[in-house]
């Protein structure tokens, strides 16, 4: 049975909605919700004075009705007593401003009285409803990733820099605090990287954002090991994505029962597919280095808030995502919330339950949703990659430092149109990383891997298979040091080039390759040291080198050059996708033994007849638009 609900917060309603909430789940093929996100104010309305009656009846009503629970520590969002008794547990931000109660997630992960607070709450929740029998599944607090630079988390900072390094010297090294006269004589001068004056240090900014990730994560496993004392219900919680979340889900997930992610795409259309395969990608490349199982947790059923404001959902897309995600290997697919909220601060987010209620299109569209869910014969097993994309936050943090040779350096879009350009050939992939044993794979892809360890560079440099790196990979180490010797650095071997300098180019100029495609963003001057150009700048000079089975891309290609350039290397290796192309609009994921074709297009396709496959008369298949 694959999970379908969402966020259920009968909190913000009167009881007599409850009962058609649960009806009204039901009609949709509701089997999970997640309770209790934002509920503390109403669990402990002041400090040790705890309120579970308003639960209990949910919890019996939702059992009742055969719909399970997955019940959330209710952390992410303190109460107004609770802030107002412990302003040093609020956070304070790199300006040195002291946020306060208001919103949510105004606590810092390191303050004593936060954490007390909540090992209290998470143990008077998991002694009241470890053996109820809706509870499905813990949910411990919500989309970890604030950041915080007050007094104690200076204090857990040095902590966790001691355990790092032990003698200040050796932090002293790996900071290169010699540049800029910023020697440390003692560790309590160690600060997080507040508001400075002009450019920060790039390897005080990583470890910052090396300490928040295992800061945060040591607060889940508080929770966890307090919920896991009294219940034996898997443990998760769900994370979100983006530059601002200092998570590393690589060191997280084999701390995780299920990883569960968050999931709302940013762009229309095809952009938004990629956005879900690749989310996909990368939740079930987490649960393969930990639990194995892995869900969507939150994703919008209709308009999503983006950066620019709302996007509209057309009609089907919720369901083509989800079943997107389930050819991905999801154990499930829920949203963030159940019923819109008639007031608050997302009062205008989408829902199952729209503000128009049952009759409205959203609502039909998320009960067929349930019943195809529900229909969906069992899919087991996984899916088969053979080419795995490297994927490493830590380079992506690194990036974030300012000081970059160029404003166009940024990781995520170095790793995203990678893994979109294999999503356009219909070719599974796996993200990894750096560190992973790949010898399973036929194809490594290595896109702006900036930062590498040398047990990651040893690692990639002794992978057996064909390996394609792109520019700015493997220029420096952990410590955010150069690799001296010329660019690739880590790599150059390997990929039998030599770069000694890097030409960032203007943004909206562009060039053709000898290949007939254009190039942008940046150039590098490449010596061949045994590599052959497959691809030349206008004057001549290598753009795409290859040495044997190790490609180097030293320029920043157009997606159709890079979806062609891809479709080479994977061919040569003999990696073809499960069917033939079926356009751009098809997306074909196998699963264990199930084939799922998603036709996100306008035109109905014909799929053609394959052995063992049942087809109608005729021996096609006619998949209709949408
Ligand atoms: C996150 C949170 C939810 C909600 C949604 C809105 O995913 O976990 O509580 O705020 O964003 O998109």
């Amino acid at each position: 049975m694959l999970y379908y609900g969402a966020d259920y917060n009968p909190e913000q309603w009167p009881e007599p909605v409850w009962s058609e909430d649960v009806a009204l789940m039901r009609r949709a093929g509701v089997n999970l919700v997640s309770l209790g996100v934002f509920a503390w104010a109403r669990l402990e309305p002041s400090e040790g004075e705890y309120r579970f009656d308003w639960l209990d009846r949910v919890m019996d009503l939702l059992h009742d009705n055969g719909i399970g629970v997955n019940l959330a520590t209710p952390t992410a969002s303190p109460p107004p007593w609770f802030s107002l008794a412990h302003p040093d547990a609020l956070p304070v931000n790199r300006d040195g401003v002291r946020l306060v109660h208001g919103s949510r997630d105004t606590y810092c992960v390191s303050a004593p009285a936060y954490r007390t607070a909540c090992d209290r709450i998470a143990t008077q929740l998991a002694r009241r409803y470890a053996d109820h029998p809706a509870l499905a599944m813990w949910h411990v607090h919500n989309e970890y990733g604030t950041w915080c630079y007050c007094d104690h988390t200076a204090v857990a900072f040095r902590d966790w820099l001691r355990r790092r390094y032990r003698e200040l010297d050796a932090l002293n090294d790996a900071w290169t605090t010699s540049f800029w006269s910023q020697g440390y004589g003692a560790w309590e001068q160690v600060l997080p990287p507040r508001a400075t004056q002009y450019l920060p240090n790039p390897a005080h900014l990583l470890d910052y954002r090396r300490f928040l990730s295992d800061e945060m994560l040591g607060h889940f496993v508080r929770a966890r090991d307090i919920l896991r004392g009294f219940s034996r219900a898997p443990v998760t919680t769900n994370f979100a994505f983006g530059g601002w979340v200092p998570v590393n889900g690589w060191s997280w997930a084999k701390e995780l029962d299920l990883i569960a992610i968050d999931c709302y795409p940013d762009a229309a259309g095809r952009g938004g597919r990629q956005q879900v395969a690749f989310a996909a990608d990368l939740a079930r490349s987490y649960a393969s280095q930990g639990p194995d199982k892995w869900m969507v947790m939150e994703q919008a059923a209709d308009m999503t808030m983006t950066a620019d404001g709302h996007l509209a959902r057309p009609a089907g897309e919720l369901t083509r995502h989800t079943l997107a995600h389930v050819a991905r290997g999801a154990s499930g697919a829920m949203f963030f919330q159940w019923r819109a909220s008639a007031g608050g601060a997302e009062l205008w987010h989408a829902a199952m339950l729209p503000h128009a209620g049952p009759r409205s299109r959203v609502f039909r569209e998320v009960c067929a949703l349930g019943r195809t869910l529900r229909e969906l014969p069992e899919v087991r097993g996984e899916t088969h990659s053979e080419v795995a994309v490297i994927w490493d936050p830590e380079s992506w943090w690194a990036m974030q430092a300012p000081g970059l040779p160029s404003p166009s350096l940024d990781y995520l879009d170095a790793v995203a149109p990678v893994h979109a350009a294999l999503y356009r050939l219909g070719i599974a992939c796996d993200c990894a990383p750096p560190t992973a044993d790949l010898t399973g794979y036929r194809v490594v892809l290595v896109p702006g891997l900036y930062l590498v360890s040398d047990e990651a560079a040893a690692n990639l440099n002794g992978y057996p298979g064909t390996l394609a790196v792109w520019y700015f990979s493997g220029l420096v180490d952990e410590r955010v040091r150069v690799r001296p010797g010329g660019y690739p650095g880590a790599f150059r071997e390997r990929l039998g080039v030599r770069v000694d300098q890097f030409a960032p180019q203007p943004p909206g100029v562009g060039w053709e390759l000898s290949t007939g495609d254009t190039a942008s963003t940046w150039r590098e001057s490449v010596t061949l040291d045994g590599a052959v150009a497959v691809a030349t700048h206008p004057d001549g000079t290598p753009a795409i080198t290859r040495y044997g089975d190790s490609w180097y891309v030293s320029t920043r290609l157009s997606d159709p050059g890079l979806t062609r350039l891809l479709a080479g290397i994977v061919a040569a290796a003999g990696v073809s996708p499960p069917v033939p192309s079926l356009g751009g609009d098809v997306e074909v994921v196998r699963r264990g033994g199930s084939l799922f074709v998603i036709n996100h297009g306008d035109h109905p396709v014909e799929l053609p007849s394959a052995p063992g496959r049942t087809v109608p008369a005729g021996g096609f298949l006619t998949l209709p638009a949408y």
